[in-house]
């Protein structure tokens, strides 16, 4: 394990150096260099490109890692960084942590997969033509890293957490979301004390690198398996309390609405099951030549046990060859072989079920905002 850098600023020596953003990131509030091969670039957002990640290994690459922000990414310093722990859930009064003493706690690492639950939203309209808002994801706002840090469960117990807590709610020091002429104040997001004092890592680290200003620099939340709004990027604050707490973000965003939904809409925590080809759709591939096809599939429910793939649209289905053990927090990487015959268009599905017996369906239930799109994605390509 690498030892922790220290409180510098990520890439002093990047600008140090010089080194001009590429123009494909103007506009965008995001801090990395976006290279149009390897970013979909989506207001101030920024989507992974799958087919990219055929070339990575089992983790995302920081560099290639999506972004997703609701206003601009934050240049933070550690020096100046604290953590304040507050509310009527705790013993007493609040609690403030530095960068340093965050560090000086015992350091966890997991490999965890972090995506957003609007990934894949563009294919209710393409695939299944349901009206919906929001970012048009394709595939590519996923990505699984070694995060590095202190449980969260140690500094909510070392701030006086008592056993009464219900809520926790971390809060981002980045701008105040603002829509459409409202105020939202700063993202926020409540969950269950009990899901904090289990899994959740305050994350210092990335792939053994300290966090990217784009991915929370210095400190954020990773809330393993939960939708990515849950994994707080530049923490500040968290309140404890003793009753539940509520925000925008789970009264508004990040809510299932819609007629198969009931009539307040549902609460979202877990991640459903995906699969992505690394393929870009649309790909020229060569009749009567043996390729090697790859994807991979994760799931916020259990780890992946196995994956089904079609390379006839769905008539025809074997199993794909696992590259990786699924485990409950990561994705697993998957390879199968296809020898087409005919010239023509083609159709590629994968279709992967969890070791809690969660397989993708054929047809997503449709929510307004499109979250949650699980269905098996057809991803074309054309056999020359
Ligand atoms: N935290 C803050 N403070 N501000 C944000 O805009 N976006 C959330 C979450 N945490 C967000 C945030 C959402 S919706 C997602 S999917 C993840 O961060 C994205 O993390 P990443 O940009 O590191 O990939």
């Amino acid at each position: 394990m690498p030892a922790h850098p220290g409180p510098q600023r990520p890439d002093d020596s990047a600008r140090r150096r010089g080194r001009l953003r590429p123009a494909a990131a103007a506009g965008s509030g995001i801090h990395k260099p976006l290279p149009p091969g390897l970013f979909n670039i989506r207001g101030t957002n920024a989507e992974t490109v799958p087919a990219t990640l055929r070339h990575t290994g089992y983790h995302t690459p920081n560099d290639r890692f999506f972004v997703r922000n609701h206003t601009t990414t934050p240049r933070l310093s550690a020096a100046n960084w604290h953590l304040t722990v507050w509310g009527d859930g705790l013993r007493g009064a609040p609690v403030r942590f530095s960068y340093a003493q965050l560090l000086a706690l015992p350091a966890v690492t997991r490999a965890a997969c972090l995506e957003c639950a609007g990934n894949g939203r563009s294919y209710f309209t393409s695939q299944q033509g349901d009206d919906v808002t929001g970012t048009p994801w394709t595939l590519g706002a996923v990505g699984a890293a070694r995060w590095r840090g202190a449980r969260l469960a140690d500094v909510l117990r070392l701030a006086g957490i008592r056993p009464e807590a219900v809520d926790v709610m971390p809060r981002g020091l980045d701008d105040p979301y603002v829509d459409d002429g409202v105020d939202y104040g700063r993202v926020r997001r409540p969950m269950p004390a009990a899901k904090a004092l289990d899994d959740v890592i305050l994350a210092y680290e990335m792939n053994g690198e300290p966090l990217p200003y784009d991915h929370g620099y210095p400190v954020r939340v990773i809330a393993p398996s939960w939708v990515g709004v849950a994994s707080t990027k530049w923490v500040g604050d968290i309140e404890v309390s003793d009753r539940p707490l509520s925000s925008p973000w789970t009264t508004e965003f990040y809510r299932l609405f819609g007629p198969d939904h009931p009539p307040g809409g549902a609460p979202m925590t877990v991640l459903p099951v995906r699969s992505a080809w690394e393929l870009d759709a649309g790909t020229a591939l060569s009749a009567r030549v043996t390729h090697r096809l790859t994807g991979r599939s994760w799931s916020g429910g259990g780890g992946v046990a196995r994956v089904d793939v079609s390379t006839d649209g769905g008539v025809r289905w074997s199993a794909a060859r696992l590259l990786d053990e699924g485990c409950g927090d990561g994705w697993v990487r998957w390879e199968t072989e296809w020898r087409p015959g005919a010239k023509g268009p083609a159709e590629l599905l994968a279709r992967a079920t969890d070791t809690a017996g969660r397989t993708q369906p054929d047809r997503s239930v449709p929510n307004t905002q499109g979250y949650f799109f699980d269905a098996v994605v057809r991803c074309p390509v054309t056999v020359v």
